[in-house]
């Protein structure tokens, strides 16, 4: 499968990511459109799940009606940011089974090394959506879905806010099979590796941390 992006340009979304960006959104409210935007960003990534039919009764007649098939989706989030758009897809997708990947920047070799590791059983058989506010090395997004290919999961779409376009082609090097689609192509990184123009901090932002 060749790799594709899809970028969210729906103006809702644009229009939120505009607020996010903002240095001076406040905590409060950055984390309440994160959560709005986090929902358009779920309908997107859902857009083309396949779909079987079940029969049910209305309160007129029988019917064969549309739900989604196979088991259900499993979502991982990349800690700690990723729970921030993890919350609010879950409001969209309350069923869906839910992991947790934790990595950490080793200080000498620079290498994403794993703290945490929990996801849900049979990934081979669900959709996976691997949810991270921003991509810009890539590299623990890469490390992060090296992980859950070795659980099993085989189809996964890899779904963010902001992407740089080192993140992107570093994602397509080492997985090309994993559709990205996120809000914004941003456009570059700087020297300390953040996306610009960015929005800064995506974990300090949400959590009001510094
Ligand atoms: N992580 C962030 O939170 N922000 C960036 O700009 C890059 C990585």
């Amino acid at each position: 499968m060749t790799q594709h992006l899809t970028i969210v340009d729906h103006p809702l979304v644009q229009h939120k990511l505009s607020l996010m960006r903002e240095k001076d959104t406040s905590t409060k409210s950055f984390r309440q459109l994160l959560r709005e935007i986090s929902h358009l960003l779920a309908y997107e990534v859902t857009r083309n799940l396949p779909l079987t039919t079940k029969k049910i009764e209305t309160p007129l007649c029988e019917m064969d009606a549309p739900v989604i098939d196979g088991k259900k989706l499993a979502l991982i989030s990349i800690l700690r940011a990723g729970n921030g758009l993890l919350d609010g897809i879950l409001e969209l997708i309350p069923a869906a089974r839910v992991g947790f990947v934790g990595l950490y920047r080793d200080e000498e070799t620079l290498k994403p090394v794993q703290y945490y590791f929990k996801v849900p059983s049979q990934l081979e058989d669900r959709i996976t959506i691997v949810v991270d506010p921003m991509l810009a090395t890539g590299n623990s997004s890469a490390a992060a879905i090296d992980l859950v290919k070795d659980a099993g999961a085989k189809n996964i779409i890899f779904l963010c806010l902001l992407a740089a376009p080192e993140g992107v082609a570093r994602m397509k090097e080492a997985h090309p099979d994993v559709p990205i689609v996120t809000a914004s192509l941003d456009s570059h990184l700087n020297e300390l590796g953040y996306i610009v123009p960015g929005l800064g901090d995506a974990g300090d932002r949400m959590f009001g941390t510094k």
